[in-house]
């Protein structure tokens, strides 16, 4: 059965974080196909910090593909509309793993927000974010930059799974100031698109059924712009992977 999204609900994370009763209601909607978005988790200036390293790795490293397995280094690598992805997507996307070393200390600092991810898929709080892969899984911090002009990503759904019913993701571009157009949606069951950058901040972070038909509109269609001026929108998501070899777990489907 298909889930479609429902309403936009905004909330404080550290209200939620230490109230089960809050999580399995917050469960329950993210289930029947709710947008929850915790305001200002991480304060801008620092998003802005990561982003600017990020664009200077790019700019500065040459782009290569890793398979996810253990031990695997952390990489970035562009994707532009590659044959062989599940989900056709034009990208440059930056992965870091919990085994690695990182200047910013990144999976500290997403630790609270995989800890909700856990506890509304019903798993222990900690499950996955250890330095070692877990049941054929492993937690990947995977930033997404869309440049204007080009960048976007089909429609599509994630695998839901007993590893994850949603994929946090962090809003670090502003609609309206970094691009005007397009950007990330999900579908409603009239097929009305949830404009979901525009409902954020930088610093918020979305949590939504991966299952919800969703994808990124092409980012400002109009506008040209370089791979390398790193113009257009940035999001990190706080994936739970499965390993290369791991089969038990579906892949992500295209929906056009
Ligand atoms: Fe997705």
């Amino acid at each position: 059965m298909t889930v479609f999204a429902r309403d936009i609900c905004y909330f404080n994370q550290e209200e939620v974080l230490d109230h089960p009763k809050k999580i399995s209601l917050m469960k329950e909607k993210i289930l029947a196909g709710d947008i929850y978005i915790a305001k200002r988790v991480y304060p801008p200036e620092m998003v802005l910090e990561i982003r600017d390293y990020l664009k200077r790795v790019g700019q500065n490293s040459l782009p290569n593909y890793h398979p996810i397995e253990e031990g695997a280094p952390n990489f970035h690598r562009m994707n532009i509309w590659d044959e062989r992805s599940y989900v056709k997507a034009c990208f440059h996307q930056f992965s870091f793993f919990p085994w690695n070393q990182d200047v910013f200390a990144l999976f500290d600092k997403a630790r609270d927000v995989y800890r909700i991810k856990n506890l509304i898929t019903g798993l222990p709080e900690n499950k996955f974010i250890g330095r070692t892969p877990e049941e054929g899984c492993a937690a990947r911090l995977s930033f997404q930059f869309y440049p204007k002009g080009s960048g976007g990503m089909n429609k599509h759904s994630d695998p839901v799974d007993h590893h994850q019913i949603a994929v946090p993701m962090l809003i670090m571009s502003q609609k309206g100031k970094d691009f005007m157009k397009g950007g990330g949606f999900a579908e409603k069951e009239n097929g009305i698109k949830v404009d979901v950058d525009a409902a954020c901040e930088i610093g918020d972070v979305v949590y939504f059924n991966a299952q919800i038909p969703h994808g990124v509109d092409i980012v400002d269609p109009a506008t040209g712009s370089r791979w390398l001026d790193f113009e257009g929108r940035w999001i990190l998501l706080f994936a739970i992977n499965k390993l290369a070899d791991n089969t038990a777990i579906a892949n992500a489907r295209e929906l056009i």
